[in-house]
């Protein structure tokens, strides 16, 4: 009898909770991660009828081409950088997203990392495990505070909302810059808007980049907009590398240019250059913003509800904008 059971490609294991929904119906294949994902794609895009990405895989035109019944591509993430769109639009290949599930979980590390980077929680953590904590002294390892200060929020969407909400515990004043000016947003959590980016720069303490990757947004921030930051400003990337320069970064970091950094996502993962991991004012975690039971969990049951409802024809609740 013929195998009438879709085929879903899963690029690597996610949480049971979204599995367990598509084994129901559906044929799961998870490819081994110890070997090339691109060549395990290539045998078995042909057969699939659906695909299960993390961020980390491109998911480019020409292995769309070895795919004639692939119907959908369920991103395991928010951000869907990793996909060629147009592609997948020209071959209605639609494309979903896990928005929302792991927006409280991404603005509670991008609050974690401002702490830890002003003050200077890994250099403390360090010390006292190197056994070298000198005793209590006045001016020892005095970091930044941040209560009162200015928080500048680069992409004011779902995260960089929940971002903003936060900063009101820290009495803090809070601008933004984004691609559509938000205005219910900005008088529920009182934000000021900025129509040019560097209106936010020149004022903000601490900075915070939260807007998707694009060709727009990519080195977004690069040599001109360090020179508008305040020498005693912290930039804290939570969004995706390349929204930075990151060859500039370092510099910057090196030269004082800017106080410090928090890092989450990186130019090339999971590569991270050598002379960054030296510095002392950066603080550095390993692409974590959604690394919570919770989130995970949410979103492998967003992933698996999606690839129900293409497999029903309906349109998927997370087809990205560019699809609608
Ligand atoms: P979102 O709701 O789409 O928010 C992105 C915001 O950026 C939107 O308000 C958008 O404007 C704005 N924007 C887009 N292009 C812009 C540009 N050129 N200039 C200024 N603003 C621009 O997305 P989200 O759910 O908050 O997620 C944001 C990003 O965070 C994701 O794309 C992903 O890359 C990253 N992320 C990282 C982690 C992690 O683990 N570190 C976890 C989750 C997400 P509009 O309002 O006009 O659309
Ligand atoms: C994580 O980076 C995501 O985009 O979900
Ligand atoms: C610090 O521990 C203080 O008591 O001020």
């Amino acid at each position: 009898m013929m195998n009438s059971r879709p085929l879903v490609l899963c690029t690597h294991s996610i949480p049971e909770t979204g599995l367990n929904i598509l084994k129901k119906s559906m044929d799961i294949k998870i490819l081994d991660e110890t070997i090339s994902i691109k060549s395990q794609l290539q045998e078995l895009l042909p057969t699939a009828d659906f695909l299960i990405p993390l961020l980390s895989v491109d998911i480019t035109e020409d292995l769309m081409d070895l795919a004639p019944s692939l119907r959908g591509i369920a991103n395991y993430a928010v951000g869907y950088n990793n996909i060629d769109i147009n592609s997948a639009k020209k071959r209605n290949i639609l494309v979903t997203n896990t928005p929302d599930v792991l927006t409280n979980a991404t603005a509670d590390l991008v609050w974690g990392l401002i702490l830890t980077v002003t003050r200077r929680i890994v250099e403390g953590d360090t010390i006292c495990r190197d056994n070298k904590f000198p005793g209590w002294l006045p001016k020892y390892l005095l970091g930044f505070e941040i209560t009162g200060k200015t928080l500048g929020i680069i992409g004011l969407g779902r995260i960089g909302t929940a971002v903003a909400k936060r900063a009101y515990g820290f009495d803090m004043r809070v601008l933004y810059h984004s691609r559509t000016r938000k205005h219910s947003i900005e008088a529920e959590y009182n934000l000021v808007f900025k129509e040019n980016l560097k209106d936010v720069l020149k004022e903000a303490d601490i900075i915070s980049i939260n807007v998707p990757y694009t060709s727009e947004t990519h080195h977004l921030i690069s040599e001109r907009e360090f020179e508008i930051m305040k020498p005693s400003a912290y930039l804290i990337n939570t969004a995706r590398g390349k929204v930075i320069n990151e060859k500039v970064l370092i510099n910057a970091l090196k030269n004082k240019v800017i106080a410090g950094a928090a890092l989450d996502v990186f130019y090339d993962e999971p590569s991270i250059p050598t002379e960054l991991r030296e510095l002392k004012n950066v603080v550095l975690t390993p692409h974590i913003g959604s690394a919570t039971t919770q989130a995970r969990n949410a979103m492998a049951k967003m992933v698996a509800d999606n690839i129900l409802a293409i497999e029903r024809g309906d349109q998927p609740p997370n087809l990205i904008p560019e699809l609608k």
